[in-house]
């Protein structure tokens, strides 16, 4: 699998944080920590327990505001953003607990993920019907896409609660790639997965980054997984930023052995 992520190619940065620090109250999550993101490519962040690497990604996409720092996407600075601003320039992301409506179907959990890009609101439907049901069928038509993608077809009308933790995740997957994201930020996405269900989900992440060129931030546990998907790799220790580097460099680097790669986690 790692041949595949050499041969493909990377482009420039797309993402660059500089010096970023993110405390909350007495706790500093995050201390200075700078590292950018390539286009294309997959960037892991792997770090202990608390180490910072889901602040991270929640100061990438505006949930957080770091209290210093900077922030380019797309060539665009920027101190912070809210979600919502990020999810329109282009940022999707799945959560470390799944974040779906449960009592709802796949399918419909796959399309809230074209909500931020629908124009057509209540009056639009009211005044202007025709664009507005072709604006819907052109959502209907990617969410379909994305479902096929993701070879989900058979669950599609079942009640996303219902479904086997592995499959919810693919939900999550999907509801994120219907949005269309530049960037795709995953926090643990096969964290509690079994073997097989890991393997899947290797395998969409490793399609979804060569078939529609997105470039992946992925927090990740195994360290297999990590060493044969990604191109880099980031390390965090109790905020701080310990190691940076492809996969061979970060697991020879003594400070990461020590911090994490030595321990059980
Ligand atoms: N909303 C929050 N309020 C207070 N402390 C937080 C909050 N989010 C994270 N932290 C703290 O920041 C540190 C890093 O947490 P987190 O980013 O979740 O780590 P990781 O994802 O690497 O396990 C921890 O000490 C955690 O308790
Ligand atoms: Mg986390």
């Amino acid at each position: 699998m790692s041949t595949t992520a050499n041969e493909r190619k990377i482009g420039d940065v797309i993402l660059d944080l500089q010096n970023i620090s993110l405390s909350f109250g007495g706790v500093k999550a995050l201390t200075d920590i700078s590292f950018n993101v390539r286009e294309h490519e997959i960037r892991a962040i792997i770090g202990p327990n608390g180490a910072g690497k889901s602040s991270m990604l929640n100061v990438i996409n505006g949930v957080y505001h770091p209290q210093k720092g900077k922030i380019s996407f797309r060539g665009k600075e920027r101190r912070s953003m809210n979600p919502h601003d990020a999810a329109s320039h282009g940022i999707a992301r799945t959560f470390q607990n799944i974040a779906l409506f449960k009592g709802m179907s796949a399918l419909d959990n796959i399309m809230t993920g074209r909500n931020t890009m629908m124009k057509s609101n209540f009056l639009s439907h009211a005044f202007y019907w025709g664009p507005a049901q072709k604006e819907e069928l052109e959502h209907r038509r990617k969410v379909e896409e994305v479902i096929d993608f993701l070879e989900i077809q058979h669950i599609r009308k079942k009640q996303v609660g219902r479904l086997p933790y592995g499959l919810q995740k693919r939900v999550e997957l999907g509801r994120a790639l219907a949005a269309e994201p530049k960037l795709l930020l995953l926090d643990e996405p096969m964290a509690g997965m079994n073997v097989e269900e890991k393997q899947d989900m290797c395998r969409f992440i490793l399609d979804v980054n060569d078939q529609f060129g997105t470039t992946i931030v992925l927090i990740e546990h195994d360290m297999g997984v990590v060493m044969d998907i990604s191109d880099r790799v980031v390390v965090l220790d109790y905020g701080k930023k310990i190691g940076d580097g492809d996969p061979q460099e970060v697991r020879s680097n003594p400070e990461v052995i020590k911090a994490y790669l030595g321990t059980q986690h």
